[in-house]
């Protein structure tokens, strides 16, 4: 079986598992960001894994965008992992309308829970997370191997409800965006979450090291007169804003950013 995994990551989180899922797979690691745009996506590899953190609830922007480009998808394996803070939301069913849209059917999906990032749980120890992580990512590629259908995440049970929760929570994530971008109340969703940045700056500590563009998975970044420009294309991922090295993991409150979210 012949398997390429497609994988977004803004804080490492969902590379760490999309590496150790490729690694016991024998599979190809391919990056979303890169790939987003070209107008059609095609694999002769039967077995496709798409590799993703959940954002308010749903896949990230970019991640809809690929599956929007996928071609020739018709009776492959596709399975999707999800990894979040809490739980997957509405992700797996807006991949399954892209998908079914596209001719192609999501047939196994799979919930692994990670270190939050969007804001801290002191109270969770991350590498017992990350551990735990690990060895479900070796069972989904077990299962993979196998071909294994179905739906295999925490809440499943619950689905319609946390459907229903998340309906109810879109509208506060709207709010929340409308604040960041500026935007008029009109604007697409989507579109806030890349406007967001407007509201980014940076203190006197940002030492202009070029970290946060180079780390930016899609490229939203420039470096001018020292200082970041984002350019609203943001995914919200925080990968300018983890990876900033101007201070310690232990002087959050310090970093050069002030805190996007
Ligand atoms: C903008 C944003 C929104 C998020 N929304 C959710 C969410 O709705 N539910 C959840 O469980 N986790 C949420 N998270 C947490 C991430 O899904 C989680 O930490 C993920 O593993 C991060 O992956 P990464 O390190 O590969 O970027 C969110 C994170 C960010 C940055």
């Amino acid at each position: 079986m012949k398997t390429d995994i497609y994988y977004f990551s803004g804080t490492g989180n969902t590379l760490y598992a999309a590496h150790h899922l490729a690694n016991r797979l024998g599979a190809k690691l391919k990056p979303v960001a890169a790939l987003v745009n070209e107008s059609g996506i095609e694999t002769d590899a039967d077995a496709i894994g798409i590799v993703f953190p959940v954002y308010y609830g749903d896949l990230p922007v970019v991640v809809k965008k690929f599956l929007g480009h996928l071609e020739k998808i018709k009776g492959k394996y596709i399975f999707a992992v999800a990894t979040y803070g809490g739980g997957a939301g509405s992700s797996f069913k807006t991949m399954s309308q892209i998908l079914e849209a596209r001719g192609g059917i999501l047939s196994a999906s799979y919930g692994v829970h990670m270190p939050q990032n969007a804001f801290r749980k002191p109270w969770e120890n991350n590498d017992a997370t990350l551990d735990h992580a690990l060895r479900k990512m070796e069972r989904i590629a077990d299962d993979a191997k196998d071909r294994k259908t179905g739906k295999h995440y925490p809440g499943v049970l619950m689905k319609p409800i946390l459907c229903l929760m998340h309906e109810a929570f879109k509208p506060l994530y709207k709010k929340g965006m409308l604040k960041y971008s500026n935007a008029s109340p009109e604007t697409d969703f989507d579109m806030l979450v890349h406007l967001a940045d407007k509201s980014f700056t940076v203190s006197d500590a940002c030492n202009g090291c070029r970290i946060c563009a180079n780390v930016c998975p899609v490229r939203n970044i420039n470096i001018a007169n020292g200082r970041p420009i984002w350019l609203n294309r943001c995914e919200n991922c925080l990968a300018c804003y983890d990876w900033c090295p101007s201070t310690g993991e232990k002087a959050l409150e310090k970093r050069p950013f002030s805190k996007p979210f």
